[in-house]
């Protein structure tokens, strides 16, 4: 990449990657480069960031194909474990959800949860569905970003998994607001899964609390 990668700015450094807006080929781009971990042994730490590498832009790719918009993926540097891809000009959904208007707040969720019904139909997973990995752009469309911890993974458990960690992160993040939000998301999800498949997967969330509460309750009475 080297000569033309003029000014990086770092925007966020995260426990895993460092992430820079960067001027690249007359484009606006997001720079994420895995930094070596000291603690891990130096094969391993390199055979674990090349994997990471190769892969979320695979997975961006096919949920792309299955028609969540997520970053084009320009530039993948496997050696220096660095994704170079587009730059979503927008806000991410966490800085949006609790000041919107209920109908607007209604609408994002019931396109989110139209968006990872279309992943989950495709087979993909997210793996970190919190309202920080979701870009609202100005035009009002919603990018999903992020999948490094994403996974090819049609099963049920993994599909419910992933719609319980939402849940918990709206709970967590936009608590005044959680349980509208997960119902829209919910009603999105249902539109493009049908109420069957829907039904299922809701019935795995639920099966996923009551494993939370029994091993919370045993916790408690451990001696
Ligand atoms: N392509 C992109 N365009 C605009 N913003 C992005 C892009 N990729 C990531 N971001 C922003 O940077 C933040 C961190 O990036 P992310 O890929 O989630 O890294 P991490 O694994 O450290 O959470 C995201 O929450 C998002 O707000
Ligand atoms: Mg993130």
């Amino acid at each position: 990449m080297g000569e033309a990668t003029m000014t990086q700015t770092l925007i966020k450094k995260g426990a895993e990657a460092s992430l820079y807006i960067a001027d690249w080929h007359d484009r606006h781009v997001i720079i994420k480069k895995r930094l070596p971990k000291k603690y891990r042994p130096e094969q391993l730490d390199f055979t674990i960031r090349r994997y990471r590498t190769v892969h979320e832009p695979q997975l961006m790719h096919e949920a792309k194909r299955a028609g969540v918009p997520t970053p084009t993926i320009f530039l993948v540097d496997v050696q220096n474990s660095t994704i170079v891809m587009e730059y979503i000009e927008g806000k991410q959904v966490k800085q949006v959800l609790d000041a919107a208007t209920k109908m607007q707040r209604q609408k994002i969720c019931r396109e989110i949860g139209e968006l990872i019904g279309k992943l989950h139909r495709h087979g993909l997973v997210h793996g970190d569905l919190t309202t920080s990995n979701m870009i609202l752009t100005d035009l009002e469309k919603i990018f999903l970003v992020d999948f490094g911890l994403g996974d090819k993974n049609a099963e049920l458990e993994a599909q419910g998994v992933d719609l319980h960690l939402l849940k918990r992160a709206l709970q967590s993040t936009h608590f005044k607001v959680a349980d509208e939000c997960f119902h829209a998301v919910l009603d999105g999800y249902v539109s493009v899964r049908g109420q069957d498949a829907a039904a299922t997967v809701l019935a795995k969330i639920r099966e996923i609390e009551k494993r939370g509460r029994y091993i919370a309750e045993r916790q408690q009475d451990a001696p």
